[in-house]
C-alpha cells in the first residue's frame, strides 16, 4: 500500500536517510522506533507529501487515503469537542457550528427580538446540514468520541479546556472519523497515560 524506495533525505546538515527502502502492505501494523532526532517525523512528512525526498521515491497505491496524526496536536479552542472532531471532514463542520450557535441564540431571552430571523436562518442551515449528511456524521463522531471515553458533557464543552491527553484523543477521533485506508500516527501516546 505504501512503498519506500531507495530514499535519501538530508535535513540541513543532518543526513536522515540513505538509500532506505521499505514496504507497508494492507492490514500490516508497523512500529517505527528511534531516538529523538533520528528522522521518525521526517518519514511521516515524506509519506504525507509535506516534504520531498532528495533521492528515491515514496509511492502510495492509487486512491489510498492517509490519516496523519501529527506529533504537535496544534491549537484547539473555541469549538465544542464534537465540532472539532468534524473539522477534518470539511465544510459540514462549519455548518454544524452555525447550527449550534443558532440553537443557543434562539434560546437566549436577550435575543428575543431577532427570533423570527434566527428561526428563518435556522431552517436554511438545517437544510444544508441535512444535505451534507451532517446528522449521520455527527452521530458517528459521538460514537467515536464515546469509544475514546468522552462523556456527553465533554463532547458539548469547549475543546480548549481539555488537557493534553484529551486533546490527543480528540485528534485521534478526528482521524478515525475520516476512515482513512492508512493511519500514520506520530507519537500518539505522548500525553496519554496507560
Ligand atoms: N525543518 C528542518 N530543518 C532542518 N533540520 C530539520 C528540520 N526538521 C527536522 N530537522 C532535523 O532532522 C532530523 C530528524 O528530525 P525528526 O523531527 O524527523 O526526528 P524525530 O525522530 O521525529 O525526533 P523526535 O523523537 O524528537 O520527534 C533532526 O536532526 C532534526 O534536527
Ligand atoms: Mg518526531
Amino acid at each position: 500500500m505504501i512503498g519506500i524506495d531507495n530514499l535519501s533525505k538530508q535535513n540541513g546538515h543532518q543526513i536522515v536517510f540513505i538509500e532506505a527502502s521499505a514496504a507497508l502492505q494492507r492490514s500490516e501494523k508497523v512500529g517505527l522506533v528511534g531516538a529523538n532526532g533520528t528522522g521518525k517525523t521526517t518519514l511521516f512528512r515524506l509519506i504525507t507529501g509535506e516534504e520531498q525526498p532528495d533521492e528515491g521515491q515514496i509511492s502510495l497505491d492509487r486512491g489510498v487515503t492517509i490519516g496523519y496524526f501529527s506529533q504537535d496536536v496544534g491549537e484547539m479552542k473555541g469549538r465544542s469537542a464534537i465540532a472539532e472532531v468534524m473539522v477534518g471532514v470539511g465544510p459540514v463542520s462549519e455548518v454544524a457550528i452555525e447550527l449550534k450557535a443558532l440553537e443557543s441564540a434562539m434560546a437566549d431571552p436577550a435575543r428575543y427580538d431577532e427570533l423570527e430571523s434566527l428561526v428563518e436562518r435556522y431552517g436554511e442551515v438545517q437544510a444544508k446540514f441535512e444535505e451534507l449528511d451532517g446528522y449521520a456524521l455527527e452521530s458517528r463522531a459521538r460514537v467515536v468520541l464515546a469509544g475514546l471515553s468522552f462523556t456527553d458533557e465533554m463532547m458539548e464543552g469547549d475543546v480548549g479546556v481539555l488537557s493534553g491527553g484529551w486533546k490527543m484523543r480528540e485528534a485521534l477521533a478526528r482521524i478515525l472519523l475520516i476512515k482513512p485506508d492508512a493511519m500514520s500516527l506520530d507519537e500518539p501516546s505522548n500525553h496519554l497515560d496507560l
